[in-house]
């Protein structure tokens, strides 16, 4: 594995199991600092001796990302621990199944504090670093229903459209600063919740998998080799995209097929 991140400070948010542990352990491998956060403090330790295994270095701090603080916080202590901050991953988010007409206020409100506001937070007290820095790179993960709407996620689908909008407004004011913002958006990915959420289909998962372009969920792997990429400056000309990673879901028609498919 490539050490494009060697002597980079990366704060991921959310990193204590899915997305947000894989892309810790990546950009660990890749040479980063980690400063990591979960709300759940047995995960955090866990993914921290994890990188400490790897021969990283993983400062944990455990908090709800939603309560301005954390972040202010988490910030803080990246730079009071290697004097820097390099890369700010906000991973955490939150999906709350309800059609709009039953989405009550607390639930809507609960998406957006996790989904919208914890990565506002944490990119407005990083800038003030990277902007002294004069570089940086913020990696914000939305998800592929920021992109399309369905069903029973309006308040998920609607906090991670804003995410969008926060990262395009961070990349345009920041861009002449040598600061990059960027948005992934994941189709379904293999993490336990929503492994967990497919066992409880009927049918279970296999339907739900076929009607994927790739007949597959996307793997935290794939997720985190992007992450990677657009921490590291390989990705020096990517600033405020919305990037799909979803194995061609997004690029699929919804509407019924006029034809049948080909055999696979
Ligand atoms: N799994 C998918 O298929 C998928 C697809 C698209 C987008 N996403 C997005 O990817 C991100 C990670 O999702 P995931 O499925 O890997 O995991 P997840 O959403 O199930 O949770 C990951 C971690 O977040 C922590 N967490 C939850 N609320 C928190 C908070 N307020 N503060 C700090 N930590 C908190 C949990 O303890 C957990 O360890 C989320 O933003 C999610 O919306 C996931």
């Amino acid at each position: 594995m490539s050490r494009r991140l060697e002597g980079r400070v990366a704060l991921v948010t959310a990193a204590g199991t899915g997305i947000g542990r894989a892309c810790a352990l990546r950009l660990a491998r890749e040479g980063a600092a980690l400063v990591v956060n979960d709300i759940e403090v047995e995960p955090l330790e866990r993914v921290c001796g994890e990188i400490r295994e790897l021969g990283g270095t993983a400062l944990p701090l455990a908090g709800d990302v939603s309560r301005p603080e954390i972040p202010a916080a988490l910030v803080e202590a990246a730079v009071e621990r290697h004097g820097r901050l390099d890369v700010v991953h906000n991973n955490a988010g939150l999906g709350i199944q309800a059609p709009l007409h039953e989405t009550s206020d607390e639930d809507w409100l609960r998406q957006f504090a996790v989904g919208v506001d914890a990565a506002f937070f944490a990119t407005r007290a990083a800038l003030r670093v990277m902007r002294r820095q004069r570089s940086g790179s913020i990696v914000n993960t939305a998800s592929g229903a920021a992109l399309a709407a369905e069903p029973n996620l309006g308040g998920y689908a609607s906090a991670k459209s804003a995410l969008l909008g926060l990262t395009r407004t961070t990349a345009v004011e920041n861009a002449a600063l040598g600061i990059r913002a960027n948005v992934i958006c994941p189709g379904s990915v293999e993490t336990p919740t929503l492994l967990q959420a497919l066992a409880g289909r009927p049918g279970g998962a296999e339907p739900y998998l076929q009607a994927h372009p790739q007949r597959r969920l996307g793997r935290v792997e794939e997720i985190a080799a992007l992450v990677a990429f657009l921490a590291s400056d390989e990705s020096s000309h990517i600033n405020g995209a919305a990037i799909p990673i979803d194995g061609g879901v997004s690029a699929q028609r919804a509407a019924p097929a006029m034809y049948e498919d080909p055999p696979d």
